[in-house]
């Protein structure tokens, strides 16, 4: 579309949204802001009578078709202004075709992974009547304790907003009104996934150099990629809740980066205020909420409760009022909900039967797989062997394979690995135990929300017993085992923080056991953080890590083991060596001794905070060579750019990904910089003996950060170190300098 039309567009929407701001009461207003807590879970009042009154702006929590039209009927037809509902819910990797989590996705370090999985899971949820997703979770996190880190994209700003714009192209495409397509939402805004100690929900404190380099970045490549929606986050920001917060909302958001759609709280948020002691009461939450630019309140009904009276007493004005209105009917008119306002309810199940949503989400999680260990190329697999033994507590678990943050009232329907591997081999006999079972010290509150995940009675000690002796005897009979393990969807994700990043439960002690019998072994991980594997990444020959990968894991799984798909995601997180060691990540700064020398050691006596695996690592089937790293000159100004170009070549025998990564350092400057940081990353296919040139470019975008000393965006005269290769610790090097 030109923009002389997209202005024309945008005239008349405004004019429609004027003309209906003009006509709505006080109370409808007020409604607009209130998003309504469908099925079990509305605190408030009921729902339809809400909407009758117009006093709804958005329902969520409701995951019905038939219902959508029900309560967007009562909307049209009963209420004031009949305005059309918004449908929002959690939709974060996929609604019935379920993609690897967005962890995962990351893992791909190819932005099309996202970019096509979001579109299907667009496709699908608009289909069942919503219009708008939570997603995507844009928080940096940098503590693999943080359960929240499976949303995410881990731990680097630079793949984080890579994967940020393609998330939001994927679910919104470039056209609102496209019936296939829905509203993002960038979140959680901002700093969420810095909370203290890796514990949910507790105060994040982040200096303005922390905010602008490392979390900023994401929520500033959603809003550049015309993210319609942005929801803040739950806890204090530097003792100022989110949900309250000026200087992110109004400053940040609309005031630096022109946002001119619309925020939602978290849930039960501007209630929240009250008990983070930020107001006195709800009508003070509310007013802090209305006063700091939070548009929508999720369901705590503080604005329906005081809003009204706020104007009559004069504390806000209906102006104030109006501004906060005004981009939710903007977006209701620009997506066309006025004209068509229903979902035909035939639709979803033909949207969903359609077999290339199966195949996007093998594709996706084929490329969101990690090669961690490999020796003597172990793997892939001879799809010749007489007997196989798939071992695990989550190796037949399809809630462990969809992983975290099911859409609401889903039922996991996801091919398990060991049906993956079943399906692949159909000659072969596949033989599987479980192990004893895993669970929380701690149950989820999630569990009683999930439909069909009941969780079993917790197994005896002597249950225990006989499932690992069971487990024992499956792997001695076997020629070839597999062992799959990790953690359960609950283990990560909200509330799902632990302090231990060792496999939970019994699993080593089983994976030790095991191994013990001599078998060739191999480990498959499903999982939604890092975790601390060391005694197998010593011991075990080869270990795939395959996250939570969704619907069709399983098969993704046994295609990788038995080389079908060669693996070549690489970790967006780097892997500590103990949950104390969290957070730990590659970009850090450094007082003095870098990793390596013996001035390293005093930063722990009881184990040094290395990493098990590095930000940026994976392996492959074959094998790359970096060279011949150049820069197109080697003095540039301020403000100019010079050109990075490296080669690529396959040097082993089988055709095979790699990810082409450049990472920079600035040597000295008004503030201190990483030792690395990421600024560059392709992901490409080679054949064997190919090689390739890959160009990066190196500017001022690149270059400039925030700086603590100027308290501005500036960029150095400085000197630069370079590395290319194929994780955060490569070493072809080269460097340049900025001079004024
Ligand atoms: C989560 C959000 C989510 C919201 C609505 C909250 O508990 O923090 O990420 O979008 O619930 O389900």
């Amino acid at each position: 579309m030109s923009k002389v039309n997209d202005s024309g567009k945008e005239k008349q929407v405004s004019v429609k949204v004027e003309a209906l701001l003009k006509k709505m009461s006080l109370e409808e207003k007020v409604g607009q802001l209130n998003q309504v807590g469908g099925a079990a879970f509305s605190p408030g009042p009921a729902a339809e009578d809400q909407i009758r009154k117009g006093g709804a702006g958005s329902v969520l929590w409701l995951n019905d078709t038939q219902k959508f039209n029900e309560l967007q009927k009562i909307a049209i037809e009963e209420s004031p202004s009949g305005i059309p509902l918004l449908f929002a819910l959690d939709v974060i990797h996929g609604y019935r075709t379920i993609f690897p989590v967005p962890l995962a996705m990351a893992a791909s370090w190819d932005p099309d992974v996202p970019e096509k999985s979001q579109a299907v899971a667009a496709k699908e949820a608009r289909a069942a009547g919503l219009h708008w997703t939570f997603g995507p979770m844009l928080d940096i996190c940098r503590d693999a304790r943080w359960g929240r880190i499976v949303e995410g994209a881990g731990e680097d700003p630079y793949l984080g907003s890579a994967m940020a714009a393609a998330q939001v192209r994927g679910f919104q495409g470039d056209d609102v009104t496209d019936p296939e397509r829905m509203l993002a939402c960038a979140k959680h805004f901002a700093g969420y996934g810095y909370s203290e100690g890796g514990r949910d929900y507790d105060p994040v404190y982040l200096s303005e150099s922390q905010l602008r380099n490392i979390v900023l970045p994401p929520f500033k490549a959603a809003v550049d990629a015309g993210v319609e929606t942005f929801m803040s986050a739950y806890m204090d920001l530097n003792d100022v809740p989110a949900t309250g917060n000026r200087f992110l909302l109004r400053k940040v958001l609309r005031e630096e980066w022109g946002f001119d759609g619309f925020v939602v709280s978290d849930a039960f948020a501007v209630a929240n205020m009250v008990i983070q002691g930020h107001a006195k009461d709800r009508r003070e939450a509310a007013l802090r909420g209305l006063k700091s630019g939070m548009n929508m309140d999720m369901s705590s009904y503080t604005y329906t409760e005081n809003a009204a009276q706020l104007v009559a007493d004069g504390v806000l004005t209906e102006a104030e009022l109006d501004e906060l209105v005004r981009p939710i009917l903007t977006i209701k008119f620009k997506m066309g909900l006025f004209e068509k306002p229903y979902v035909d309810e035939t639709l979803l199940e033909k949207v969903i039967a359609l077999p290339e949503h199966r195949a996007t989400s093998r594709w996706s999680a084929q490329r969101s797989m990690v090669l961690l260990r490999n020796e003597g190329g172990l793997l892939p697999l001879s799809k010749h062997v007489k007997k196989i033994a798939v071992i695990g507590p989550v190796a037949d678990s399809m809630q462990a394979t969809e992983g975290s943050w099911m859409v609401f009232g889903h039922t996991p329907t996801a091919v398990t690995v060991l049906q993956g591997i079943r399906t692949k081999l159909p000659n072969v006999e596949v033989t599987y135990a479980s192990g004893p079972e895993i669970r929380r010290d701690i149950p989820s509150w999630f569990e009683s929300l999930m439909a069909g995940q009941e969780r079993k009675p917790e197994q005896t000690p002597a249950e225990s017993e006989a499932a690992f002796q069971s487990a024992l005897e499956t792997a001695k009979a076997a020629d070839q085992v597999i062992m799959v393990l990790g953690e359960t969807d609950i283990m990560a994700g909200e509330a799902a923080s632990r302090a231990s990043l060792d496999l939970p439960g019994r699993q080593e002690e089983l994976l030790k056991a095991v191994s013990a019998l001599g078998k060739p072994v191999v480990l498959v991980l499903l999982n939604g953080r890092p975790l601390s594997i060391n005694w197998a990444a010593e011991n075990i020959p080869a270990i795939l890590e395959a996250w939570e990968p969704g619907t069709e894991g399983g098969n993704a799984v046994a295609d990788i083991l038995f080389g079908d798909a060669n693996p070549g995601g690489k970790l967006p997180v780097t892997f500590p060596r103990r949950g104390s060691h969290a957070p730990l990540y590659y970009a850090r700064n450094t007082t003095h001794s870098p990793e390596g020398s013996p001035m390293y050691n005093p930063r722990y006596w009881d184990g040094l905070p290395v990493p098990l695996y590095p930000f940026g690592f994976g392996l492959s089937y074959t094998t790359f060579e970096f060279s011949n790293l150049k820069v197109s000159s080697e003095k540039i100004k301020v403000g100019e750019s010079l050109t990075v170009t490296f080669d690529v070549t396959n040097t082993g025998k089988l055709a095979g990904d790699e990810v082409a990564q450049l990472y920079i350092h600035q040597k000295y400057g008004t503030d201190t910089r990483p030792m690395r940081e990421l600024k560059g990353f392709e992901r490409i296919t080679l054949q064997p003996g190919e090689k390739k040139t890959v160009t990066f470019k190196l500017g001022k975008d690149e270059l400039t950060y925030w700086s603590t000393n100027a308290n501005a965006w500036i960029q150095d005269p400085a000197s630069f170190d370079l590395w290319a290769g194929s994780d955060s610790q490569a070493s072809l090097h080269a460097e340049f300098e900025v001079t004024a």
